[in-house]
């Protein structure tokens, strides 16, 4: 029950929950540390002792498992059981053979992880057998890895060819129920679970087993419509930015007349079978940040003001559900509301989307391809012109290293993207995708944990490079008027901005501590149970606590679209002159709770603090907002005395002019706190048990003296900080 739009249940979801504030979370998280290491939970009284459990226990707290989704149809993904603990012998993967009763936890390679689960979904007797599964990330990564179908969201395509490979590795994992633990093993963990299968299987499961015990209990029953009602899920979803280059003069268009819109659609996330792990590099943060730098281009070169259409960039989340992040924002156009006032879709007559390019660049060649997809029957809008320029601007950039080149009429039409679901609203659009494949995804890790880029970062960095200079100067062809100077796209300056977004969105460290992102935000940085900290971004969406009212306020956003906000907001804003005036509208000191600018400006560099001057940000005139992503089949509303989640049928109307498939309505279990965990540890004989409980509680007697020490010595270490 939340009183309060501001109310979260953050403790709840230690690393669901992308909407909460993180800083409590991680508190928590510290605390659920310490007070990990003194609880006693069971029988096993040795594991209050520290260097005791250390030999025999090891390990993986709140991260890195797969857990459970649910659409309007029923679940999806992993839990354990009826909320039980699960516990069972380890087994690797090659050792199933060996003759065993009862169920085991199988210890899979990373590579095998695909057709190990396959079989597990096909085969009864298998799916009978097996409690849990531990993926070993260190025996190799595989050669390919997709958890989206073989033509994800075929149903919203622009045609009817559901059978037509787009994605060739994909298993379609992440539309299927598991209904058991599964999770991404550490290298730590990885090692210690490898020896004790080996251990089981020498000793053929006789005499003290080795066993994983996992804990990954999941609130919600049936299917989202029940879970919403019953409040034991939250809707996936997260929030997206939009901004205007050059800043919109009039939103309303009351004062000035609006121009024509070309808008520029990245992915921003992605999706996996284990969400903290999601990265997206190749496929959508690669997009995402050479949009950054062709817009970084344009901005800071002469000609937006002489533009004579208006250029509008949207980096979109949850697409990887359904494309719940542009159908939300078409819904919001459509009501007008004040996340997206100054772009209307009939204003909108050219969109340009990034789609995945990180495996664009071909080493041998020293050069990057990009494929140029429309859709060419079923009477939308033509992408000659926009096709025409991209292939022009390809022509034009020196050194010659950029190709460019209309895809294959071979395939039935668009492939899966953005620009799908705004050809749906407004099929008159001209909307050209670029891409790096032409028939069928190159890259292997098309909605995948995988898809890391900690393997390819080189040639990532020389796919985005020439993606940002081939955009630039096609976006420009596109928007200039006559009086546009031509823009003369310096790769030096392109590279030298992929490496610093790069530093910030395609490697875990410094991840969102880079120094671009520190100038402009403090980013939350997760603490994991072994101490380690991190401020990778999260290339899952998250969930939504709720639908923060202020398409400008910075409060409480996830690190991802607070980046992307404050960047695009410093990137597209006035420059502030000496003789503005500061203590009111624009460059007064802002924060998002006590400061908080007038509309239009909004409050860019706002770091922490409310008092400290050095961490305001400045009222800023651009037109930067952020834009929520949830299903248009839930609103966030006052119910009775309580602000909270309910199922609508408001948007069914919408839905059905524009003949969406049926809303999938992607929730998020809740599950409880200090939760999901995976202990490996050596089962003993009854007899060892009994013993060791009587030595158990007497070392707990004595530990709780240090127990209340270290909670103390906790304590201040909080109020320190
Ligand atoms: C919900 O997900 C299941 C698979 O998990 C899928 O078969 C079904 O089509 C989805 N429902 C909708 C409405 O998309
Ligand atoms: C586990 O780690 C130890 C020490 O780091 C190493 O010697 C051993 O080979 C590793 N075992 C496996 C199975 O990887
Ligand atoms: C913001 O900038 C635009 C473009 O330069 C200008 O037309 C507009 O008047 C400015 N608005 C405010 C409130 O300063
Ligand atoms: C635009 O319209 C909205 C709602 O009608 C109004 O609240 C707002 O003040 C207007 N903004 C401008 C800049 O005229
Ligand atoms: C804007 O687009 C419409 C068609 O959507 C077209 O008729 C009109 O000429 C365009 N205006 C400009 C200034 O390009
Ligand atoms: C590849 O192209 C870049 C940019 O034109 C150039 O600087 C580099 O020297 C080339 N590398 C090779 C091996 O030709
Ligand atoms: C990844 O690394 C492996 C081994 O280091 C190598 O064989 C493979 O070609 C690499 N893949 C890419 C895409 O760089
Ligand atoms: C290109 O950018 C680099 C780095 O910002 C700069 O040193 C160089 O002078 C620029 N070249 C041109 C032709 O502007
Ligand atoms: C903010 O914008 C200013 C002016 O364009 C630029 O000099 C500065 O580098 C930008 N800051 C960041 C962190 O991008
Ligand atoms: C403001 O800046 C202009 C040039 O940018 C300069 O000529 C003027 O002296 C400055 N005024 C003050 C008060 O600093
Ligand atoms: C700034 O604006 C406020 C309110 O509009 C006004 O009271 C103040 O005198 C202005 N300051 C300067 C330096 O112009
Ligand atoms: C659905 O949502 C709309 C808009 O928030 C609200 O006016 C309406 O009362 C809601 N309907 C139901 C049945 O809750």
């Amino acid at each position: 029950m939340k009183p309060s739009p501001n109310a979260t249940d953050s403790s709840q979801r230690p690393l669901g929950d992308m909407g909460g504030p993180r800083r409590i979370l991680h508190i928590f998280m510290a605390f659920a540390l310490v007070l990990g290491c003194f609880s006693s939970d069971d029988l096993q009284g040795w594991k209050n002792v520290n260097g005791l459990k250390g030999a025999m226990y090891a390990e993986m707290l709140y991260s890195r498992a797969c857990v459970k989704l649910l659409n309007i149809s029923g679940p999806q993904g992993c839990e354990a059981p009826d909320q039980q603990l699960v516990t069972a012998p380890l087994v690797h993967s090659k050792d199933l053979g060996i003759p065993f009763e009862g169920q085991r936890v199988v210890v899979v390679p990373a590579a095998e992880a695909d057709s190990f689960l396959t079989r597990f979904l096909g085969d009864p007797t298998l799916r009978s057998r097996v409690a849990g599964v531990l993926v070993d990330p260190t025996t190799g990564r595989p050669s390919h890895h997709s958890t989206a179908p073989k033509f994800p969201s075929a149903a919203f395509a622009p045609y009817d060819s559901p059978s037509y490979v787009w994605n060739p590795y994909g298993t379609g994992f992440n539309r299927q129920w598991f209904g058991i633990p599964i999770y991404m093993l550490t290298p730590a963990l990885a090692n210690e679970t490898a020896r004790r299968a080996a251990y089981n299987a020498d000793n053929e499961f006789k005499g003290g087993r080795h066993v994983a015990r996992m804990q990954l209990p999941m609130y919600a029953q049936g299917d989202s419509a029940t879970c919403i009602t019953d409040q034991t899920c939250l809707p996936v979803g997260g929030y997206g930015v939009w901004t205007a280059v050059p800043p919109l003069p009039d939103t309303n268009y009351s004062s000035v007349p609006p121009r024509n819109i070309t808008l520029l659609v990245a992915q921003m996330d992605s999706n996996a079978l284990f969400h903290d792990l999601a990265r997206a590099a190749g496929s959508s943060v690669s997009g995402l940040i050479a949009s950054l730098v062709a817009l970084t281009l344009i901005a800071q070169s002469d000609a937006p003001p002489t533009y004579s259409r208006q250029l509008v960039f949207a980096a979109l989340p949850g697409e990887g559900f359904d494309y719940m992040g542009s159908k939300r924002m078409l819904y919001e156009m459509d009501l007008g509301s004040k996340f997206v006032q100054g772009i209307k879709m009939d204003l909108v007559d050219q969109v340009v989307e990034v789609g995945p390019i990180g495996s664009a660049w071909d080493a041998a060649a020293n050069a990057s391809t990009f494929f140029l997809h429309s859709q060419r029957s079923g009477g939308y809008g033509s992408a000659a012109a926009l096709v025409a320029a991209a292939q022009a601007a390809a022509a034009a950039l020196d050194p010659p290293r950029v190709r460019s080149q209309p895809a294959s009429a071979s395939t039935p039409g668009l492939p899966p993207s953005s620009l799908s679901s705004f050809l749906r609203v407004r099929p008159s659009v001209a909307g050209l995708l670029l891409a790096d494949f032409d028939t069928a995804f190159r890259g292997p890790y098309y909605q995948s944990e995988f898809d890391d880029s900690a393997n390819s970062t080189l040639a990532m960095v020389e796919a985005i490079v020439d993606a940002s200079l081939l955009l630039a100067t096609t976006l420009h062809s596109l928007a200039a008027g006559p009086d546009t100077p031509p823009l003369e796209p310096n790769r030096t300056r392109a590279a030298l901005l992929t490496a610093q977004l790069g530093n910030c969105l395609l490697v875990d460290s410094p991840g969102l501590r880079c120094p671009l992102a520190t100038q402009l935000m403090n980013p939350d940085i997760s603490v994991s149970y072994d101490g380690s900290t991190s401020a990778a971004i999260s290339a899952y969406p998250g969930v939504l606590s709720w639908v923060a009212a202020d398409p400008r306020s910075s409060y409480f956003k996830p690190n991802l679209p607070r980046f992307l906000f404050n960047y695009l907001g410093n990137l597209t804003a006035v420059p502030l002159s000496n003789t503005t005036n500061t203590t009111t509208g624009e460059g007064a000191a802002c924060d998002p709770n006590q400061n908080i600018c007038k509309p239009p400006y909004a409050c860019i560099g706002w770091r922490y603090g409310t008092k400290d001057p050095a961490g305001m940000g400045r009222c800023r005139n651009t037109t930067t907002n952020y834009v929520p992503a949830y299903s248009t089949r839930l609103v966030y509303s006052l119910v009775g005395s309580y602000w909270r989640w309910s199922v609508n049928s408001s948007a069914a109307a919408w839905d059905s002019t524009y003949g969406w498939p049926t809303d999938p309505m992607w929730t998020e279990s809740n599950w409880p706190a200090q939760t999901p965990t995976l202990t490996v540890f050596q089962e003993e004989s009854r007899a060892v048990q009994v013993a060791t409980l009587v030595v158990g509680v007497l070392l707990t007697a004595g530990t709780a003296g240090v127990s209340w020490l270290g909670i103390k010595i906790f304590e201040r270490h909080i109020k320190i900080q």
